[in-house]
């Protein structure tokens, strides 16, 4: 394992009791982002399709999309126990769901989905490794399928990027949090790349139609298709 998964395994490990009221307090529209989530899920509510919910977290997503696709297939995959405890709590519905202790890094991903979300789980991924992980999220699709992604993201231009920096760091103190701490966190242990880079990868991996559909300073949500 490398030093990069252990540390992230420990930084969730540690969060999960008070993670959903703290992540409202850090990400900007953070339901919002979720919400759209599923509204961009491009099939009928009622179609019986299978979804990979990759760095699942304590499941408030995946409580959503089985909640919004009752005949929906879920399989939730985490790095750590203890989010996929909180998850399978939030979640239930064990006929509908499949819990994965999983690096999405390194491990297969499975195949046959119609659908996989990301929620702020693929900034974790290094420059590196992104090409590859798209490739398999690609091959791990079926024809037809999305792959929706809320990103921590950054913008091209360093006066932008800095003044959204301190807009979102506003924001955290603005709800008790501290601004300063959670963004030294994700300088010294993310890799938020520009949402240009981000359709360009999953172009090269054979994803069409990418695009972002939301945007609030260092956050977007995009969603691209296989042919
Ligand atoms: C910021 S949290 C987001 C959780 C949830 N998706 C949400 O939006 O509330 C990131 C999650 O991704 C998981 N994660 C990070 N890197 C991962 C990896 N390489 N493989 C699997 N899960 C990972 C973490 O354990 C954590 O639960």
């Amino acid at each position: 394992m490398s030093m990069n998964t252990s540390a992230v395994r420990d930084h969730f490990r540690v969060q999960v009791d008070h993670y959903p009221g703290l992540m409202g307090r850090i990400i900007p529209g953070y339901a919002e982002q979720r919400d759209l989530m599923v509204r961009l899920v491009p099939f009928e509510s009622g179609r019986r399709i299978r979804i990979l919910d990759l760095g699942c977290g304590p499941g408030l997503l995946a409580q959503q999309l089985l909640r919004e696709f009752p005949q929906a297939e879920l399989t939730a995959l985490d790095l750590t126990n203890e989010m996929l405890d909180a998850c399978r709590q939030r979640a239930g519905d064990e006929s509908r769901m499949d819990y994965r202790l999983a690096d999405f890094r390194t491990d297969d991903l499975g195949s046959g989905y119609d659908v996989i979300t990301a929620s702020l789980s693929l900034h974790h991924l290094t420059f590196a490794e992104r090409p590859d992980f798209f490739a398999r999220a690609y091959d791990s699709l079926n024809p037809g399928g999305v792959l929706i992604a809320a990103e921590v993201i950054i913008d091209e231009s360093p006066d932008v990027r800095a003044s959204q920096y301190r807009l979102w760091q506003e924001f955290m103190i603005a709800n008790g949090e501290d601004g300063e701490q959670w963004f030294s966190k994700h300088t010294d242990k993310d890799h938020p790349a520009t949402i240009t880079s981000l359709i360009s990868w999953l172009g090269v991996a054979g994803f069409v139609g990418a695009g972002c559909y939301w945007r609030q300073l260092n956050f977007a949500v995009l969603r691209a298709a296989r042919r």
